[in-house]
Order: structure tokens, then sequence, then C-alpha cells
């Protein structure tokens, strides 16, 4: 989501409606926007983009030197009018823009209707804006103190910015994993999640730290205090250099880069709320609701295309191998028009970033119509195959700019992770700890992914030896065989290069007569899963003279050996590892690209959602 605000001498309206345009990159199914004209406040808020936004605030007064507003990327609760931010409190005193989750809302909102409040949308933010106003009341405190006290309470991740109408001269902003940054200018303050919105306003910002807040006030210095305890600091305040285009793309060159990058946070936002190591559970409202229809399954069969099919063939790995259900993995467009067999007795979960793709959804309607259970995992909320689906689970990876698809792979394994756990749980496949160390290992993805996001400069030496090659063959097995399929498409559709992938041991019934000095060669051979079997392939490759370029497990000493350039990632169970070794695979055909002058973002002939078939 993106969030805007201004409080100073101008008029807020055009201030806000631009910035929000600026930030829809970072999402764009809903739009609203709170102004304050001196008496009363003035709201508008719609489904769709911002050009909608401005449409619709014809209907409102738009004066006034005061307003904040929002661009959503909904994680709860379906796109439409009312769950669009702002949203007010019961007294229509306070209004809030959020970006993030809140992720223990449903028992404050039960202890905030036992006081009597009422709610209009289903959102978390709203529950917080009450939350706010309850402590207000009740303590009598002033707003920045309010809100202080509230967010200790909530667990999650946010960056707020609340107005009182009481108290018109100020905006209290607050930060803990969302970013926010404060435009200071004379007289007047902007806020904005990144810099694009007042650029040409100021180059002087701030960005809060996580656990920070500030009370934005007109006349006064800004001062920051920390949410846990009343420790204040005066901020470092920034002269920005960058333009506006560096700003969108957070200082990245590209979309992509940006997007490999957030893999982390990405990862995280994912299990977020769902994965609860501590209580020893995985909460899926999707799979709790439904969790007979895919315990008495007969088998699940996945459709998707491109990226989300590779991530369905890592899935079927983890849930024959753990939960032992029966998996069939289909390009959609293969599927619908093969006359299937299924029964009721099917499961189909339909894999899709865009949640648009017209085979995807056509697959599902099939499916559906034969009497399957449909199951939707998809990125954008809302979308088509989202709404089709009988239940879901969506993947929270935020807006993917970038054609080639990148952090919605990664959170698609790790929502199919948490399905096939919780299915393998409930089907008593688990023995002692077994599942405890899953869910624990799992926490430790992100800071893995960091970790495997530093091989960055080593992977950069890497492309620029192999940048002008015309093939390249990408090979792994078990769990990493789908990787070797997704870094060769990855390659191929950024950088244009010819690429294969193989499971490694299939490379003798046809790749090896590839295979002379000119032909670089991609191994996943981590420690875990068919080590051995994948260093004699290596061996293969390396008496016919072929370049070896090998993924392996931190302290490996055995391909090192062997292999023209090795790329160390950290140790992790086997049936994860496809989460750490696509790293250096999407780093690798994004550098190559770049050194060959490709459109990185917008390769050739590709669409980044197709609805036609
Ligand atoms: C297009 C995109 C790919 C994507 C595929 C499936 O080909 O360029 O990046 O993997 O569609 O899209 P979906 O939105 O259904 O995941």
């Amino acid at each position: 989501c993106g969030i805007v605000g201004y409080i100073g001498h101008r008029d807020a309206f055009p201030i806000v409606i631009k910035g929000l345009q600026r930030l829809e990159y970072r999402g764009y199914d809903s739009a609203g926007i709170a102004l304050f004209d001196g008496n009363s406040i003035n709201l508008s808020k719609t489904k769709g983009k911002v050009e909608d936004l401005k449409k619709k605030s014809k209907e409102i007064s738009v004066a006034g030197t005061l307003g904040i507003g929002h661009t959503r990327w909904a994680t709860h609760g379906v796109p439409n009018d009312v769950n669009s931010h702002p949203h007010y409190s019961n007294s229509g005193d306070l209004v809030i823009i959020h970006n993030g989750i809140i992720e223990n809302y449903e028992s404050i909102k039960q202890a905030l209707i036992n006081r009597g409040y009422t709610f209009k949308s289903d959102t978390d933010t709203e529950v917080l804006i009450n939350l706010i106003e309850e402590v207000q009341k009740t303590e009598g405190v002033k707003l920045g103190k309010a809100v202080q006290i509230a967010l200790n309470q909530v667990v999650g991740a946010y960056a707020i910015a609340v107005f009182d109408k009481k108290k018109p001269d100020e905006i209290v902003v607050a930060k803990l994993g969302s970013p926010l940054a404060i435009g200071v200018g004379e007289d007047e303050f902007f806020i904005a999640s990144d810099a694009s919105p007042f650029i040409e306003f100021t180059n002087n910002a701030v960005y809060l730290e996580d656990e920070e807040m500030a009370i934005v006030r007109l006349g006064k210095e800004i001062k920051l205090r920390k949410i846990k305890n009343d420790a204040v600091a005066y901020p470092n305040i920034l002269e920005l250099q960058m333009n506006l285009e560096e700003i969108e793309k957070g200082g990245y060159d590209h979309f992509m880069l940006k997007e490999i990058y957030e893999q982390p946070r990405a990862i995280m936002d994912t299990y977020r709320g769902r994965l609860l190591a501590d209580q020893g559970i995985i909460r899926m409202a999707g799979i709790d609701q439904n969790i007979e229809k895919f315990v008495n399954a007969n088998r699940i069969i996945i459709v998707a295309c491109g990226t989300s099919w590779h991530a369905g063939l890592v899935a079927e790995y983890i849930f024959e191998d753990l939960a032992r259900i029966p998996v069939e993995v289909e390009y959609a467009s293969e599927f619908r028009y093969r006359n299937p067999v299924i029964t009721d007795k099917d499961v189909l979960i339909a894999i899709s970033q865009s949640g648009e793709t017209a085979d995807t959804l056509a697959a599902i309607k099939l499916a559906k119509e034969k009497g399957a259970f449909v199951f939707g995992v998809c990125n954008v909320v809302g979308s088509s195959i989202a709404r089709e689906s009988d239940a879901g689970a969506y993947t929270h990876a935020g807006p993917e700019i970038g054609v080639a698809s990148t952090k919605a792979f990664t959170t698609q394994i790790t929502v199919l992770t948490l399905i096939a756990l919780k299915l393998a749980k409930e089907k008593g496949e688990f023995s002692g700890s077994k599942f405890h160390e899953y869910l624990t290992e799992l926490e430790t993805i992100p800071a893995k992914v960091e970790k495997a996001l530093k091989s960055n400069d080593l992977v950069e030496t890497v492309a620029e030896v192999y940048k002008d090659s015309t093939n390249c063959l990408y090979l792994g097995r078990g769990y990493n065989f789908p990787v070797a399929l997704e870094g060769a498409l990855k390659l191929k559709e950024i950088s244009y290069i010819h690429a294969e992938g193989y499971p490694a041991a299939e490379m003798k019934h046809g790749p090896i007569a590839l295979i002379d000095e000119q032909m670089p060669v991609f191994v996943i051979a981590t420690k875990k899963g068919h080590y051995e079997k994948v260093v004699s392939n290596i061996q293969e490759i390396k008496s016919r003279k072929g370049k070896i370029i090998a993924i392996v497990t931190e302290g490996d000493e055995q391909v090192k050996e062997l292999a023209d350039h090795v790329i160390e990632i950290p140790e992790t169970l086997e049936s994860l590892t496809p989460l750490l070794t696509t790293i250096p695979l999407q780093l690798l055909s994004y550098h190559i690209a770049v050194m060959r002058n490709c459109n990185v973002d917008q390769p050739r002939n590709l669409a980044k959602s197709v609805t036609v078939e």
C-alpha cells in the first residue's frame, strides 16, 4: 500500500492525489482521501485506481490544507469502497491511513464491540483507529500518547498517519515494518511511503526507523519518539539527491532487482499471522474451513502457467513427501483441453500471481463444473481467480511490477509449504518434534534469504564471464529440479539467451550431447538432496569440458574441487532449499540482462499478465 499526507498552507487535495498516483506501483486496487476544510472532515474513497478516486472526489468539498490519502493493496477483505482507507473512528473525529497488517485485530475488535463500538468495514485498520479513540477517551490523553498506547497493544506491521479534527494542526505518524518518510518544507510537512510524492516540494526528508513515531505539528520542529518507551530524539534530516524514478524503484536500478531484494520481507509477510511456531500451529482460514476436503482428497491437481507452474512443481515434492497426498501438476493450457478425468474427490489448486491468467481461470472453471474443490493461491487480492475459487490463500508478496516473476515465486512456495505442513500434521504424518522443527526452520528463512542475497557481487562476476553465451543448461534434482527450470526461464525471459532446465540425471538422455567448452552448466548441488548423485553428474560434465557453476551449501568442499565457480547458500531443510537456491539464479539472470542492455523490467514480447489464451 502507499500512504500520503500533507499539512501546511497549500491545498492538500492536488498534492495528495498526485502523490498517490506516484505510489500506485505499491498497490492499486482501491484508493481514498480525507481532507479537513476547517470545520469538518470530507472523505472520499473508491475501489479502483487513483484516477477513479479523483473523479469520485467531485462529490465532496476538496478544500483544506490538511489531508491524508491511501492507495491500497488489499490484505484483509476484498477491495471495495467500504474497505478502502481512510477510516474514521466511531465519533467521526479521528481518521487514519494504514499500510500493513494488524495480526491480533480480531481480539481487539471483540473487546471494542463489547464496549459498544460498531464497524463498517472488515479491515484491521478500522479496529486500530477505534482502539486509539478508546484510549484517548478512557485515559484522557492527547492524540500522540493515545496512538503510542494503542500501538503497544497491537501485534503486526504498520506505517500509519492519523489526525484529529479537534486538533487540526498536527498529524501523528508511526512505523513498524512498513516504510514512512516525512518531507520537511517551510511551514509545511509531507508524509509518504517514499519520497516520490514530495520530491518537487522539498529535498529534506526524515525516514522513520522501526518502532518510531512522530507528531508532525505546524510551527514546531519534528521530534521522534520511541513507541515502546518515551525516549525522544531530534531526527537526522537527509538531503535527497535522487530523482523521481529512482525513488519509486527504492534506489534500485530496476523493479526486478528491488523485488529480488524484497524477498526476505515478502516471505515474512506471507507467513506472518499464519505460522505460530511458539504455539505449534499453522493458521490458514481457507484450509481450516475445508480441512476434510483436503485430507480425504484422492489427489491434488495443481494448475498454473509460467513461473507459477514451477512453484507448483516444488509443491508436488513437498505435498507428496510430507503430506503423502498424490499430486499432479499441469500446465493450465494443457489441462483444460485434454478432457481430464476429474471427480468430486479431487482438490484443484490454481496458482497465479496476477489471478487473471486466462488459461488458469478456464482450468478452474472446468474443474468446478466437474465437481472438484478449487483452491486459489493468488497474489492479487480480489482477482478473478481468487473470486472464482471455492477458497484460497493469498501470497502477500505486494505488487510485482517486473515482468519476470521473482518474489511471487518464493512466496507461492512459502504458502504451499505452509499448506503441506498443515495437512501433514492433520494427517498425523509427523513423528516427534519434526513438525516443530519445520516451523522454526521456516522462520529462519527470511534471514537466510538475506544471506543468499549477499552472493550478489560474486554472481555479478560470474555473469560477466558467461554473458555472451548462446546456450546455458540448468540442472537440479528432487526439490531443486523445478528451481533449475525456473533459473532457465528467468535467463530466457530477460536476457534472450537460450537456456534449458533439466533433471540432472536426465542429462545423459540428451543434453549431454550439447556439452563442450562453450557450454555453461548451472548445477544446484546442495548438501541434502541426492548430493553424491549430483556430484557424479558434475563429473560427467567436467570430463566433457563443460563449464560448471555450482550452487552449493555453505562450507562445501567436494564440489568446490570440481566446479569453475561456486556460489554458497546457507544450510536448511531439504524441502526449503528452493527458497534459497533460487536467489543466485535470479540475480544471475538479472546481471546478464543488464550487461546485454536488455529491458529488464519489460522484456520484449512478454506480458506480466496473460489474459488471452
Ligand atoms: C506470464 C508472466 C510470468 C508468469 C505467467 C503466469 O507469462 O510473464 O511471469 O509466471 O504469466 O502468470 P500468473 O499471474 O498466473 O502467475
